[in-house]
C-alpha cells in the first residue's frame, strides 16, 4: 500500500525542506509540496514533527556467545528495540572465536537472525585468526554481501589476533576492497595488568578501568593505524573512548591514513564513576574500552561536532544482573558490555541537539548517513530521495520521558542509563514502507527484516 508522511521538516545532511513525502513498493518515489495521494493511500500527518533518514547503529551485538555466557536478546527484541527507538538497520558483528571456523560461524550468525529481525540488518564479520582457508572463506563471505571485517586488538586467544594475522587481513581487505573495522587495545599489557591487580588483591569492577588505561587503548589505536598506513586499506576504529586514542587516530589520518571513527553512546554520557559504584552497581558498567575520567566527553563531543568521530554506535550488548555476577569474585569475569540500541538517538537528540553540542544535520550524519556511507548502503539507506528504501522516523521533539529498565523492549533487566531525561522520540517508524511503530509501541510486522547485501566500495 502506498504511504504519505505530510508536511514534516524533512532532515538530511545538507539540507532541511517543509514537504511531503511519498511511498509506493518500499521506496520513496516523490517528494514534494501537496503531492497528491490515491484515496486508499495511508497518511500520516508530520505537521510539527521532524522526519529523518532510519537511524542505523554500525555496532551491535545480538548473538553473542562471549565470557562463559550469551548476550540477552535476541533478534526479535533487539529489532523491536532498536525500531522503537528509531534505529532502522543495524550492524551486527559476526563473532565466531578462534576456535571456530569461520563459515561456520558464518552461517550461524545468519540463521539467527533469517526471519526473525523486525528491522534490515547488516553483518561485519570477524577474522579472529588467519588459517590457510580463511582468504577463500572470507571472498566467499564478501560474495555473500558481507562487504566489513571485523579485528580485535583485545581478548587475547578468544577473539583476539596477533599483528601478523592483522596483516594478513588488512592486507587481504585491500585487494577486496572491504573495510576493516577494530577492537584497538593492547591485549598483552590488558592481560598482565589484569593479573597484576588481581595479585594484589584488587578483584572490583573498580579495577576493570586501570587494568586497561587510556594509554592502552592509544597504543592499540596507533598500531593498527600504522598498518593501515603501510598497507593502504581503509580502516574503522570501533568504541573509541578517550582523547589519546582519538589523537592517535586523528594524528594517522594527518598523514592520510583512511581511518574512521566510531565512538559509542556510553562514553558520551557516563564516566568511570559509574563503574566504581559498589557491587553489581559497578559491575552494570563494566565494558571495553572502559568507562573514562569525565575530561574525556567534551573531547568525544567536540570530536563528533567537528566530524573527526564520523559515526556514533552503541555496541548494544546486554547482560543481565545475574550474568554481571559471574564477576563478583574478579572484575576480569565480568562479561563485557552494556545495552543502548533502544536509547541511542533518543539521548544523542536531547544531550547532543538539544543541549547544544551538536547541530542537527551532524546528528543526522553520525547516526545514520556517514555509517550508510562507510559501509556501502548508501543512498539505498541514510537518506531521504527518490528511489531509497522509506525507512522514515517521524520524530517527535516535544515528547518528554525518561530512560528506565521498567519500560525499555530490550531484553534485560536495568539499563545503564536509567533516569536519563529525553526530549523527544519517535512518533512513527517506517521499515521499507511499512508503519513498524508508533508512538513507543511496536505495531509492525516481526520477521520484516531483510539482510542487506553490500558491495565492496573501499579500494
Ligand atoms: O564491552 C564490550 N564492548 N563488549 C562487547 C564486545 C566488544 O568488545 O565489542
Ligand atoms: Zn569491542
Ligand atoms: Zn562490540
Amino acid at each position: 500500500m502506498a504511504l504519505m508522511i505530510r508536511n514534516g521538516e524533512i532532515v538530511t545532511v545538507g539540507s532541511r525542506v517543509q514537504a511531503d513525502v511519498y511511498v509506493e513498493n518500499e521506496t520513496i518515489t516523490r517528494i514534494g509540496r501537496n503531492l497528491e495521494a490515491p484515496p486508499n493511500a495511508e497518511i500520516i500527518d508530520a505537521t510539527g514533527k521532524l522526519v529523518f533518514p532510519g537511524f542505523i547503529d554500525p555496532h551491535v551485538h545480538i548473538y553473542l556467545p562471549f565470557m562463559a555466557t550469551f548476550a540477552k536478546d535476541t533478534h526479535e527484541t533487539g529489532s523491536i528495540a532498536a525500531l522503537i527507538g528509531g534505529t532502522t538497520t543495524y550492524i551486527e558483528m559476526c563473532c565466531p572465536n578462534r576456535n571456530d571456523d569461520a563459515l561456520e560461524g558464518y552461517q550461524l550468525w545468519k540463521s539467527k537472525a533469517d526471519g526473525k529481525s523486525a528491522c534490515d540488518y547488516a553483518f561485519h564479520m570477524s577474522v579472529t585468526k588467519f588459517v590457510k582457508e580463511t582468504e577463500s572463506q572470507l571472498r566467499q563471505i564478501v560474495a555473500d554481501g558481507t562487504a566489513s571485517f571485523k579485528i580485535f586488538l583485545a581478548y587475547k586467544n578468544f577473539f583476539g589476533v596477533d599483528d601478523g594475522e592483522m596483516y594478513q587481513t588488512l592486507e587481504l581487505a585491500k585487494r577486496l576492497g572491504v573495510i576493516v573495522t577494530a577492537h584497538c587495545e593492547n591485549a598483552e599489557l590488558v592481560a598482565r595488568l589484569q593479573q597484576k591487580l588481581l595479585a594484589e588483591g584488587k578483584i572490583g569492577p573498580e579495577w576493570h578501568e586501570p587494568s586497561r588505561p587510556e594509554s592502552v587503548e592509544a597504543e592499540g589505536t596507533g598500531r593498527f593505524a600504522t598498518f593501515l598506513e603501510n598497507l593502504g586499506t581503509t580502516g574503522y576504529v570501533v568504541h573509541l573512548s578517550c582523547e589519546k586514542a582519538l589523537h592517535a587516530a586523528l594524528d594517522a589520518k594527518s598523514r592520510g591514513v583512511k581511518i574512521f571513527v566510531e565512538s559509542v553512546l556510553p562514553h558520551f554520557l557516563l564516566d568511570k564513576s559509574y563503574a566504581e559504584r559498589p557491587g553489581v552497581e559497578g559491575m552494570k558498567h563494566v565494558m571495553s574500552p572502559p568507562l573514562r575520567a569525565k575530561h574525556n566527553q567534551a573531547v568525544l563531543w567536540n570530536g563528533l561536532a567537528l566530524g573527526s568521530i564520523d559515526t556514533v554506535g552503541t555496541d548494544h550488548c546486554p547482560f543481565d544482573t545475574e550474568q554481571k555476577l559471574l564477576g563478583k569474585d574478579s572484575f576480569v569475569s565480568i562479561p563485557n558490555g552494556i545495552p543502548g540500541i533502544e536509547d541511542r538517538v533518543n539521548l544523542l537528540y536531547t544531550h547532543g541537539v538539544k543541549r547544544g553540542r551538536l547541530d542537527l544535520d551532524r546528528f543526522v550524519d553520525a547516526a545514520s548517513t556517514r555509517a550508510a556511507k562507510l559501509f556501502g548502503l548508501f543512498p539505498r539507506k541514510g537518506t531521504i530521495a527518490v528511489g531509497s528504501d522509506a525507512d522514515l522516523v517521524v520524530y517527535d521533539p516535544s515528547f518528554r520521558g525518561v530512560v528506565s529498565a521498567k519500560s525499555q523492549h530490550v531484553n534485560n533487566d536495568y539499563n545503564g542509563f536509567e533516569g536519563m531525561e529525553i526530549e523527544g522520540r519517535p512518533s512513527v517508524v517506517t521499515v521499507r514502507g511499512k508503519v513498524q511503530v508508533r508512538d513507543g509501541k511496536f505495531i509492525g510486522e516481526r520477521g520484516r527484516g531483510k539482510m542487506l547485501k553490500r558491495e565492496p566500495t573501499h579500494f
